[in-house]
Formats: structure tokens, C-alpha cells, sequence
């Protein structure tokens, strides 16, 4: 058996993050393997990415699911039938179930575009200029049923420049994900992110 963490990789578009974690993936002492993607959308370009890295991918498409609950109770046994042990979200702009979220309680990390626990959301980047902070950033983080919280593993710091428009910052901060996410994991999985070790216990079980 491998001693890897089998972790599956939950996408719903462009699925940078996702390549990030594929190519950190590849060196052979990262302690984890991307054994599947999952896309919610058909049409995601990430799938076409992880394809063509050999990566095994699925998709459940949220329009035929029915209900939230039957799209989760889906997604739960795919994960299970691939023994995945851990899930991480990279751009999934679902939320998930608290019943999900609890049976995988401390099992999901996420990525998200700002330094967490501000400027929660999908507009992160415009209430970040709203704001006229002079630094943001990026934060990977546990997942906790309430959006955007849960234990933060590993934060970020990027300058918001003058002049900065949305796009500008979001592609400067997307630089720096594409660094935290790997490092994040590597941090979790090796038991180095959190000063005590109750994370492990949750991973290992
Ligand atoms: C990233 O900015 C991530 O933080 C946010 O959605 C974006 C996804 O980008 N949750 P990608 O699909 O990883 O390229």
C-alpha cells in the first residue's frame, strides 16, 4: 500500500490550483498523490488539464444531481469507491453540505483569494479594492460547514499596487496560491502546520 495520502481534487473551472497540487504531486517525497479530479461542471477546463497529466477525472454534474443532498451523497461514495482520504478544493464553487462536511470533519482543505477571515465570498477581490487595504493575500484553510472558516494552515501576503483593477490583482494573488496550496498540504499531511497534533489524529483516521 502506498504510503501516500490519496487526495482528490474538487474543480469547477480553470483548475490552476489543481495543476499547481498535480505538479508539487510529482516529486517523490510529497507526501501526497492526486489520485482523482472532480469537476460539478461538464465543460471545466481543469478536466482537460488533469487529463493530460494521466490524472484520473469524474464529473458530477450539480444540473442532473436533484437536490444538494443527492449531489453530496453522490460525490461522498465516489470518494469512498477511490479511497480517498483527503479533499481539496481548488476553485469548487459549490458549497457543500454540513452532513458532507462533517463526515469528512478535518479532511477537506480549501484555497481562498484573501487573507482569511477577511473578505469571505466569491467577490473577494472587489471587497479587498472596496476596502483600500494596502495588503491581501491568499489563506488554505480546514473546511468548516460555514463558508470560507475552519482552522487557517497556511496564509500569503500580496501588495494591493495603485491602480490595481480586479484582474491585476487576482492574477498577482493567483501567483501566490499557486505556491501556498503545495506547501499548505505538504505542511498538513506532515504534521508540521498546526503546534499541536490533533490535526494528525484526524487525517490518520
Ligand atoms: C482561485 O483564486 C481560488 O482561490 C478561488 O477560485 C480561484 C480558482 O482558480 N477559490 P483556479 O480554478 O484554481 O485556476
Amino acid at each position: 500500500m502506498s504510503e501516500k495520502t490519496r487526495v482528490a481534487i474538487l474543480i469547477s473551472g480553470r483548475g490552476s490550483n489543481m495543476a499547481a497540487l498535480i505538479a508539487a504531486a510529482k516529486e517523490k517525497d510529497y507526501p501526497a498523490e492526486i489520485a482523482l479530479v472532480v469537476s460539478n461542471r461538464p465543460e471545466a477546463e481543469g478536466l482537460k488539464t488533469a487529463q493530460a497529466r494521466g490524472i484520473q477525472t469524474a464529473v458530477l454534474d450539480h444540473k442532473q444531481a436533484g437536490s444538494r443532498e443527492a449531489f453530496d451523497g453522490a460525490l461522498h461514495q465516489l470518494l469512498v469507491q477511490q479511497n480517498i482520504q483527503l479533499i481539496c478544493l481548488a476553485g469548487f464553487m459549490r458549497l457543500l453540505t454540513p452532513g458532507f462536511v462533517m463526515s469528512w470533519e478535518g479532511r477537506i482543505i480549501n484555497i481562498h483569494p484573501s487573507l482569511l477571515p477577511a473578505f469571505k465570498g466569491i467577490d473577494a477581490h472587489a471587497q479587498t479594492l472596496a476596502a483600500g487595504v494596502k495588503i491581501t493575500g491568499c489563506t488554505v484553510h480546514i473546511v468548516e460547514p460555514e463558508m470560507d472558516s475552519g482552522p487557517i494552515l497556511a496564509q500569503a501576503a500580496v501588495p494591493v499596487l495603485p491602480g490595481d483593477t480586479e484582474e491585476t490583482l487576482a492574477a498577482r494573488v493567483l501567483q501566490a496560491e499557486h505556491r501556498l496550496y503545495p506547501m499548505a498540504l505538504w505542511l498538513y499531511l506532515t504534521g508540521q502546520a498546526f503546534p499541536s497534533d490533533e490535526t494528525d489524529m484526524l487525517i490518520s483516521a
